[in-house]
């Protein structure tokens, strides 16, 4: 028998990548989305993938007795991938508890319906923001950096939920945890039937970049070029999101067989290289050809000079890496804003 999974915002970017792994690595996958920046045709993109629908359910993680319905109707939930969550860094500044209630509440109402359920394993999609600005000689940084001040409310919902997961699993609950970090996630999935697709204006570099070289956008905005890097803007580590989807894949398949060495574990997930945001940009231009319009303007409020990860314990103790190059990446991303063109979404 297929073992059951359930993905919370699994129509979302990395949510549905994730999917799609999930199905083609022989799980079993439900998913709970309250579509609240996704868009439930998702579905169809992922049976289209992978000749597998997914269940579906409209359901929001902070309605507690939808959620509980879901693990009445579904028996026999092994583990559950966490990504449904509120993620604009800017909004979230303006709508805090908006994005304390969204963020905690969703975490709690799941770990709360474990035990009953009988379900083991739990995996948080975490971030690099928890590390605020690593000190100089902790970069590329790892897992055992210490956590600094959030800069935003969203920041710190992600190191919130970190600790009510790890105190909850050091209570005694019979509940394991990986927290999951992720660098920065781009791409979309090879065949350009899945993708990242925000709402109304990105506030993420890539979908800002390709929507500008398919002229939806007038000009990219290149926050700083005064940063402390050699080229002058900011250094981020880049993950295409197959490849991040993966280490999810990874990840659950630890915890159900047990291999985990402690009752929450904790892993950077990204490539370990430290890219610009100009050499970004050069490089997309030239793998996809296009000349992008692009301006230097000033710093963005709250942003993080240069973050890379060292992903040495991903690779030697997950068994996980990340294998696509910056050039794949950027390829797919732009082939799938080619394919909204031609299906006339934008
Ligand atoms: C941040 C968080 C990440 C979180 C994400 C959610 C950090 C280090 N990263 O990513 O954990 O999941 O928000 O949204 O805290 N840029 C431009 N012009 C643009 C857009 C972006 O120059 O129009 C630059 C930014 O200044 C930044 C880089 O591109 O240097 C990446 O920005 P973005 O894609 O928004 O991601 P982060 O802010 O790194």
């Amino acid at each position: 028998m297929k073992k059951r999974i359930l993905v919370t915002g699994g129509t979302g970017f990395i949510g549905s990548h994730t999917t799609v792994e999930l199905q083609q690595a022989g799980y079993d996958v439900v998913i709970v989305d309250n579509l609240s920046n996704s868009n439930a045709d998702v579905v169809d993109g992922i049976e289209a993938i992978t000749g597998i629908r997914p269940i579906f359910e409209k359901v929001d993680c902070t309605d507690m007795p939808a959620l509980r319905g879901v693990f009445e109707k579904y028996e026999g939930i092994q583990g559950i991938i966490h990504f449904a969550a509120s993620k604009a860094v800017g909004e979230s500044v303006q709508k805090p508890l908006d994005y304390y209630f969204n963020n905690t509440v969703s975490t709690i109402n799941l770990l709360r319906l474990m035990p009953e359920f009988g379900v083991k394993g739990f995996i948080f999609s975490s971030s690099c923001t928890v590390y605020g600005q690593p000190d100089p000689e902790n970069l590329p940084v790892t897992e055992n950096a210490p956590r600094k001040k959030a800069e935003s409310p969203y920041g710190n919902t992600k190191k919130i939920d970190e600790d009510i997961i790890t105190d909850f699993c050091n209570s005694g609950a019979p509940v394991n945890a990986i927290l999951l970090r992720y660098f920065n996630p781009i791409g979309a999935h090879p065949s350009a039937l899945i993708g990242e697709l925000p709402n109304g204006v990105p506030n993420n570099l890539i979908p800002y970049i390709t929507q500008t070289a398919m002229g939806i956008r007038e000009c990219l905005s290149v926050f700083g070029n005064d940063y402390d890097t050699p080229d002058g803007s900011c250094i981020r580590d880049f993950i295409y999101v197959v490849d991040l989807a993966k280490a999810h894949v990874a990840a659950m398949e630890r915890i159900l067989e047990g291999k985990n060495e402690e009752r929450v574990e904790v892993f950077n997930v990204g490539t370990g290289k430290g890219v610009s945001v100009l050499e970004l940009i050069n490089t997309f231009e030239k793998c996809t050809g296009v000349k992008l319009n692009y301006k230097i303007t000033g710093r963005r409020m709250g942003d993080i000079e240069k973050v890379w990860g060292n992903v040495d314990k991903a690779n030697n103790v997950l068994g996980w890496r990340a294998v696509h190059s910056l050039e794949d990446s950027l390829s797919s991303a732009w082939k799938w804003q080619q394919r909204l063109r031609e299906r006339g979404v934008m």
